[in-house]
């Protein structure tokens, strides 16, 4: 069926796709006056159907309005370096490297037991030429998969560990106090290879390059193997959209929904804001299943 591109939401907020499969800018909302409950609830509902959205010219936003913007997804994770400010993480770029570019497909949090649910990303000092963020869905990569792939890896699960993955990854994380810190909270963890959206019940793929160490219970090369088959998806161009950072924009993504990618080509420093909003556990489809037996169909 053909899809509209723009479309307006109940509470007023206006969406226009970026593409068919993922991603919508939005418009209608100023992020620097109070936000009121139907616009929050335009946002969500924006949010779920395309996985990522993304706002320009917000330029008049303060920290406070970042906050309360973030508080429309949920409850914010505050475990920044700054103690004024523990909801913020910085994410930096010096111009011409890939360090802090996150230049691998990846969702935040992966290594986590419980990663956060959704990212919301400000532009503070963007590079306004390169250094682009892409998206590509989680959704679209699992429905595009033959049936007998989707069927053997339904229950699946995969193992993740930041220590294994960012072995005094410093640079990445601020310093070796909070590398530190955050190995002894997050020991190894298994996640599902498939997951279903808590909220939509949308089945999404969920292995990554980034993350994924191991197919729990499979052989080694062949867990590597089913892993890169899966991961690569993510490279398919009509899953995909691209954000070029500018004053004022912001993008915010379900890291259940998409998976994104750093573009490491920024022509000059760049500097982004994140607040994430707490999750819980990843739902395989079996966990959705035991939960919401009525809707077991869905995704
Ligand atoms: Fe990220």
């Amino acid at each position: 069926m053909a899809q509209e591109r723009s479309y307006i939401l109940p509470g007023g907020l206006a969406v226009e796709r970026t593409q068919p499969a993922i991603g919508a800018v939005v418009s209608g909302i100023d992020c620097s006056q109070p936000l009121s409950e139907a616009l929050a609830a335009d946002l969500r509902t924006a949010l779920y159907a395309h996985g990522v959205i993304f706002l320009r010219g917000q330029g008049g936003m303060r920290f406070s309005d970042h906050l309360a913007l973030a508080e429309a997804f949920g409850t914010p994770v505050r475990d920044g370096p700054d103690p004024e400010r523990p909801e913020i993480t910085p994410v930096s770029a010096r111009a011409g490297s890939r360090e802090g570019t996150a230049s691998t497909w990846h969702s935040d949090g992966v290594y986590q037991p419980e990663p956060p649910a959704v990212s919301v990303l400000r532009a503070i000092r963007p590079c306004t030429f390169g250094g682009d963020t892409c998206y590509s869905s989680a959704v679209a990569a699992y429905a595009g998969l033959p049936d007998e792939l989707k069927e053997e890896i339904a229950d699946l699960r995969f193992t993740s560990s930041l220590a294994a993955r960012m072995p005094r990854n410093y640079g990445h994380f601020g310093s070796a106090e909070k590398w530190e810190e955050l190995n002894t909270r997050y020991p190894p963890v298994t996640q599902p290879v498939v997951t279903v959206h808590p909220v939509t019940g949308a089945r999404a793929l969920y292995t990554n390059v980034a993350w994924s160490l191991a197919i729990v219970g499979m052989d080694e090369a062949e867990g590597q193997a089913l892993i890169a088959r899966l991961s690569a998806e993510f490279t398919r161009p009509e899953y995909q959209t691209r954000w070029s950072w500018e004053e004022g924009a912001l993008a915010i993504w379900d890291n259940r929904l998409v998976q994104h990618y750093g573009v490491p080509d920024q022509q000059s420093d760049r500097y982004l804001e994140r607040i994430t909003v707490r999750g819980g556990p990843m739902l395989s489809i079996a966990d959705w299943e035991a939960r919401a037996p009525a809707a077991c169909d869905a995704g």
